[in-house]
């Protein structure tokens, strides 16, 4: 595996602002009519601030996975994508879309997995491995998707890589070792993994879910393939964000145990209302997780630098052309192959 040698520093959620209800209600009104007016929409990941995720879903944008957000905004006729998640989904965004405005609530928002994979050391590593087929997963900055020959996300992540190995090829993964270990387990891939890691799952801990499935023996254990190998190898499923939410209607157990962003129970609580959620521990009794169960960029987007971003078209994608004609080749792969599976 190769260790990167990227350092970074987390981000300060405690400086987000404080609304009364009637703030809050006066600052959705007011972004109902923006929207309208402006031809723009929301495209919203699960991990965000619940009313962030209901004020999408009442003004006809989409609360998804990083796929399907990618996929929406490519299809949607708005002028305007509003992109409340991190960095690299509203890049995506932008590189499907290079004529449209693509606008963030904060340009800061990033993801431990894109700041761990530098493209000049990413880029060194490829040329240390030529003959084999870079695979990156989108949670990376655009430079690093046009070094690749694919982009994927955990949603089919498996299925690309087992197309690929049955191909033939051997292959490059980047930049989570989690979900690279997974895939390799999962598929038999022939690939050298880049050594990156979220902030998030890697904190839940197998001992800590194992005490809690003591407590509550008839749960189910939902888990991202972000998180550690010992976790996985306890869960009934593996899967994306989407595939989670999926499963808590799917599968016949009443309460479940979740290991991925808190963030999600919101969908997961839509999708069954009946069942009992519980969030896996993170760091046990010594409380000395870092991000307890809730990615610290995603917790920066909140309604009043949405309203800001929208009022003022603040936090707006800039790309490079070049980068994004590169960056767009192994995305599109990405969807083209969605759409023939
Ligand atoms: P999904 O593609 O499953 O939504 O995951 C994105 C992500 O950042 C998980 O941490
Ligand atoms: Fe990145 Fe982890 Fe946050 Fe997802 S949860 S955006 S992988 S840091």
């Amino acid at each position: 595996m190769f260790r990167p040698s990227a350092t970074f520093e987390m981000p300060d959620t405690t400086l987000v602002p404080e609304l009364t209800e009637i703030q809050q209600s006066d600052l959705i009104q007011r972004i109902h009519v923006m929207l309208r007016e402006k031809n723009a929409v929301l495209i919203t990941h699960y991990y965000t601030d619940p009313i962030l995720q209901a004020l999408t879903e009442e003004t006809g944008g989409i609360v998804s996975d990083s796929l399907e957000m990618a996929r929406f905004g490519h299809q949607h006729p708005a002028d305007i994508l509003v992109v409340v998640g991190v960095r690299f989904m509203g890049e995506t965004a932008k590189i499907l879309s290079p004529h449209k405005k693509v606008l963030m609530p904060s340009l800061d928002a990033t993801c431990s997995l894109d700041l761990g994979c530098p493209i000049k050391e990413f880029s060194a590593f490829c040329d240390q491995h030529p003959e084999r087929t870079v695979v990156v997963y989108a949670n990376t900055a655009a430079a690093v998707k046009a070094r690749a020959d694919w982009v994927v996300t955990s949603s089919i992540a498996c299925d690309v890589v087992d197309h690929l190995t049955r191909h033939g090829e051997k292959l490059i993964w980047a930049p989570d070792r989690h979900l690279g270990h997974y895939i390799q387990n999962q598929t038999g891939a022939d690939m050298v993994v880049w050594g990156g890691a979220c902030v998030v799952h890697e904190e839940f801990k197998a001992n800590g879910i194992q005490k809690l499935q003591q407590q509550y023996p008839e749960a189910g254990l939902l888990v991202h393939p972000e998180a550690p190998k010992a976790v996985i190898a306890l869960a009934d499923v593996v899967g994306s964000t989407s595939r989670l939410i999926k499963a808590t209607f799917e599968l016949p157990h009443t309460t479940f145990i979740v290991a991925t962003d808190r963030g999600i129970f919101y969908k997961m609580q839509q999708a069954a209302p009946h069942k009992l959620l519980l969030e896996a521990p993170t760091s046990g009794h010594g409380a000395t997780c870092k991000s307890c169960g809730h990615c610290p960029w995603m917790a920066m987007n909140h309604l009043q630098n949405l309203y800001d971003a929208l009022q003022n078209e603040w936090g707006e994608i800039i790309l490079d052309g070049g980068i994004i004609q590169k960056a767009r080749k192994p995305i599109e792969r990405m969807l083209h192959f969605t759409t023939q599976a």
